[in-house]
């Protein structure tokens, strides 16, 4: 129902960030999108929003949602047009809500905006109870100071629905919650997904955010995706040296190792992406091939892909 396609997001005048992106989005399912830091994962997701900072702009690609070309909308002209429903759901929810007005207020102005005819007060009321806040009644009357970072998550979420959003984009939303918040938050997520039948883009530098929750994955480097996969294919046979080398990564309570492995080397700067594949300077696999020209995209038996000429998993290869 959302389809990205090939989407470039670049500087004014300077190197792209986003570098030709495609995904699909379905009713009810978690599209988990997870890289390193400063792998474009926050511009992606601005760019199907069209909240673009005005540095930046989308300058190839098309976004269509439910048929419909959002690709430059605005969002004042998505709600005009009733069209491009999504929200977006940030890490920190404090700088997206107003501290000096009570969180009935601002949930009750986000209602007035996309449902001018409907009561705002039982709707926000309700809006909260979806996000299973308890003691609604006290905490409309609260600040958002009053609240834990946990309830402050869930007050942006109750925002976010009040568009009736088709996707939600939650960009890292849980990076800043202890773990077992992070789990509630996420046990919510899940849950709104399956029962609005809307479609989440689930952003996140962390491969065990991603393992819990997303039914697919798609793993970006770099401004551009190096793979596509189910979650259960992924974690079970990576194709792609990237995502492979990411879930070495990932602490093993089982190992006695004392060092945590980590990828050698940085990713690079937009602007100074090297020709071939993107990851070549820093993988174990490379070989010249790599290191110029297009890069194939290798197919797994269970529908992955992934960008590379030396796939890890060769037994899954279809
Ligand atoms: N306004 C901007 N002007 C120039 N470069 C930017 C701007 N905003 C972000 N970038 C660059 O875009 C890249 C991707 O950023 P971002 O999408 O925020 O990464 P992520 O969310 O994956 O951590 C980064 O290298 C960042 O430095
Ligand atoms: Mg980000």
């Amino acid at each position: 129902m959302l389809n990205v396609d090939n989407i470039v997001v670049s500087v004014r005048n300077g190197p792209d960030i986003v570098r030709g992106v495609s995904f699909r989005i379905e009713p009810g399912e978690i599209l988990g999108l997870v890289g390193e830091s400063g792998s474009g994962k926050s511009m992606t997701s601005l760019a199907l929003m069209g909240l673009l900072p005005p540095a930046l702009h989308l300058s190839a690609g098309s976004i269509t949602q439910d048929g419909a070309d959002v690709t430059h909308l605005a969002p004042h002209e998505r709600v005009r047009r009733k069209c491009g429903k999504m929200a977006m759901v940030f890490q920190e929810p404090m700088t997206s809500l107003n501290p000096v007005l009570r969180i009935a207020e601002q949930i009750e102005e986000a209602v007035r905006v996309h449902d001018p005819d409907t009561d705002a007060s039982p709707r926000a009321r309700e809006l909260l109870d979806m996000v299973r806040i308890p003691d609604t009644a006290h905490q409309m009357r609260s600040f958002p100071h009053e609240l834990s970072g946990g309830m402050r998550q869930r007050v942006m979420i109750a925002i976010a629905l009040a568009c009736r959003p088709q996707v939600l984009i939650a960009d890292e939303p849980t990076t800043a919650l202890d773990v077992t918040v992070q789990l509630q938050v996420l046990g919510l997520i899940r849950d709104l997904c399956n029962r609005l039948d809307m479609g989440v883009l689930f952003i996140t530098h962390d491969l065990g955010v991603v393992a819990q929750l997303a039914d697919r994955v798609a793993v970006m480097y770099a401004g551009s995706l190096v793979e596509n996969a189910d979650v259960e294919p992924l974690f079970r046979a990576p194709l792609h040296p990237y995502t492979g080398a990411l879930m070495a990564c990932l602490p093993n309570p089982e190992s006695d190792d004392a060092v945590m492995a980590t990828i050698s080397g940085s990713a690079p700067r937009p602007g100074a992406i090297p020709p071939g594949c993107p990851f070549s300077p820093r993988c174990s696999r490379a070989q010249q091939p790599c290191l110029s020209g297009p890069v194939p995209c290798a197919r797994g038996v269970a529908g992955q892909t992934a960008m590379c000429h030396f796939p890890l998993n060769e037994s899954v290869l279809a």
